[in-house]
């Protein structure tokens, strides 16, 4: 598959559109079955998702589809073209990280690192909603992405420090 420029949302016979943090790519000769997961590791090189279940069950995948938090790995790619997608990489840069991604290396809620990425989108995607989120709400949020390293108490001091940042007025 090759990438070139395309219009925002277009969607051209020759190949799929996808805005993929603020880029736009048009992906030629994309199957019909290709996931959303697939090109974003496979044809763009954005890792931060990650390859967990490929059923929609780990979170280990997790992106932003419109702001909203989704798995990358059961949503065919050919069903967002023209939509608005965020990765982890989307999210912030180390120079300029989201509250959550800072707040998260703060607090060392990283082990393996491997359902990292899908807790801190689901957690952005829910302070972006909620930054009043309570402690019960973002439990029950993040109850679908898995960690298998037990850091649970950490990620969870993490997403209330995030909500702290969010909610306090800017300087
Ligand atoms: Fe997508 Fe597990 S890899 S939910």
């Amino acid at each position: 598959m090759t990438t070139t420029r395309c219009g925002a949302g277009e969607k051209n016979e020759a190949g799929l559109c996808l805005q993929v943090n603020g880029r736009v790519h048009t992906l030629d000769d994309v199957p019909r079955e290709a996931t959303l997961l697939h090109l974003l590791r496979n044809d763009l090189g954005l890792n931060g998702p990650k390859y967990g279940c490929g059923l929609g069950q780990c979170g280990a995948c997790t992106v932003h589809v419109d702001g909203i938090a989704a798995r990358a790995c059961v949503i065919p790619a050919h069903g967002v073209a023209g939509r608005t997608i965020t990765t982890l990489e989307g999210l912030g840069t180390k120079a300029n990280w989201h509250p959550v991604q800072a707040a998260f290396e703060e607090a060392q809620a990283a082990q393996c690192g491997y359902c990292l990425n899908g807790m801190v989108m689901q957690a952005a995607a829910l302070l972006a909603r909620d930054p009043n989120a309570s402690e019960a709400r973002i439990r029950s949020e993040l109850s679908g992405n898995l960690c298998r390293c037990g850091t649970h108490i950490e990620i969870l001091d993490a997403v209330q420090r995030a909500a702290t940042r969010l909610r306090a007025p800017a300087a």
